[in-house]
């Protein structure tokens, strides 16, 4: 005989429990709201335990709430300024710290936990159980409805359940073997919000087979670079380390600039960024009887001096034997080096989505969508922090303003 299951019901339901879902489960349980989180996942925040090589970067002592254009790519790059203002770094570093968690400032004001991204993810569940929050998982959700009295019904592989509320924080595309899915698109469109084209960002870039063969024996080689793309207003400009791959280009350099690549521009590399290349290589020639790839070895790594000189017959000979116009040349070469990558390596290799759910559609104070009651928060939202613990602070931030209004 069929049992009839009774309808369960929440103040908010929240969809995923990566950063900003638990976080914001969290804060609205311990505000006094019933709310259930669910997952298709077996585990929670996948994403956190492999962020910032196991050790989650959790944070960047560098954002500035009032200028985010500075560290964050939207098609209103103002819209994240409210929920970053109301919920700081500082606010996160208090709640870390308040959890015992030991941590360390790397480079550039990021944050990262001294033991492990675990330590991060048993604090976001210890803030759900003080907050009573019910998590389910792994549980789908296989249809979204508003009922008659406005609160939502959901169809889930554990049964139907109610709630007033609905937090989608389902996060982006990226890494789809571990739970990535486009469930928050989909959601959005199904309720007539707008959409921002979404495309892989902090990824590794890739170039033709034939053209990068000069390159791939380079793969495992890192240096500080400065990199750049785009032109005028457009341009943006890193100085980081890149690292050679056997397909093309990563390290934190690239991934900072495939963010704001776009498909069959050029990048434009300077890879001895802190060297008066023209001047030394005058200086060899003047001084110095050993080959010029010697010298240069002395300037760049040795490995990318041995590939360099291959690329011209006037630089395989003694420095003291080159051409003016051959150094010059050479110089040039290696401080603006400029390469079209054919892509990138896509949400495989991604660690954000940018673009996502329209941020015309929704509240900046509260990410409550202009369908009243659903709510989009974290990674989904077409807000997109630069590398360096940016994105985890827009999870924590956003998922902290919309728990405000649950
Ligand atoms: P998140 O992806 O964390 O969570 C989404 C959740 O929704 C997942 O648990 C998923 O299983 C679930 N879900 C998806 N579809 C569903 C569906 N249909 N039904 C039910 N559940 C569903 N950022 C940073 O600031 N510092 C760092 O060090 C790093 N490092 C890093 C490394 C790597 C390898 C990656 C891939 C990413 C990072 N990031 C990062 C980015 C950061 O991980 C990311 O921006 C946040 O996790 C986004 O938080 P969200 O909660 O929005 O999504």
């Amino acid at each position: 005989m069929a049992t009839l299951r009774a309808m369960q019901e929440f103040d908010a339901i929240v969809v995923g429990a990566g950063a900003a879902g638990l976080f914001c489960a969290g804060i609205a349980g311990q505000r006094g709201r019933r709310v259930l989180v669910l997952d298709h996942s077996e585990k929670v925040a996948e994403k956190v335990r492999i962020s910032g090589g196991g050790r989650a970067n959790f944070t960047n002592r560098e954002l500035d709430p009032q200028a985010p254009h500075k560290h964050f790519l939207s098609a209103n790059p103002h819209f994240c300024r409210s929920a970053l203002s109301r919920y700081t770094p500082a606010d996160f570093i208090d709640l870390v710290q308040r959890h015992g968690i030991a941590f360390h400032e790397k480079h550039k004001g990021q944050l990262f936990c001294d033991r492990s991204a675990e330590d991060l993810i048993q604090m976001l569940l210890r803030e759900c159980d003080a907050g009573g929050v019910q998590r389910w998982q792994p549980c789908s959700v296989k249809a979204l409805r508003q009922g008659g009295d406005g609160a939502y019904e959901l169809d889930t592989d554990r049964g139907p359940v109610r709630g007033r509320s609905v937090v989608v924080a389902t996060g982006g595309l990226s890494i789809p073997k571990i739970g990535a899915s486009d469930f928050g698109y989909r959601i959005a469109t199904q309720f007539g919000l707008r959409l921002v084209e979404q495309r892989p960002g902090l990824v590794p870039l890739t170039f033709d087979g034939d053209a990068w063969k000069p390159y791939a024996g380079l793969a495992g080689l890192a240096l500080p670079v400065h990199i750049e793309t785009g032109e005028k207003k457009g341009r943006m400009a890193f100085l980081e380390d890149l690292l050679f791959t056997h397909r093309g280009l990563s390290g934190p350099a690239v991934l900072q600039i495939s963010s704001y690549w776009r498909e069959g521009t050029p990048i434009r590399l300077n890879l001895a960024p802190e060297t008066g290349l023209p001047a030394a290589l005058a200086h060899a020639k003047a001084t110095s009887r050993k080959l010029l790839v010697n010298e240069l070895a002395g300037l760049v790594p040795s490995r990318l001096a041995e590939a360099w000189v291959q690329q011209d017959a006037d630089w395989q000979r003694p420095v003291a034997d080159t051409s003016d116009k051959a150094l010059a040349r050479l110089a040039e070469r290696l401080s603006r080096w400029d390469i079209v990558p054919t892509g990138t390596e896509g949400y495989r290799k991604a660690e954000v989505t940018l673009g996502g759910v329209d941020t015309r559609d929704l509240s900046s104070q509260t990410l409550e969508s202009k369908q009243p009651g659903l709510y989009f928060i974290g990674e989904v939202v077409d807000v997109t922090g630069w590398l360096g613990g940016y994105n985890f602070q827009w999870a924590w931030a956003s998922g902290h303003a919309c728990a405000q209004a649950l």
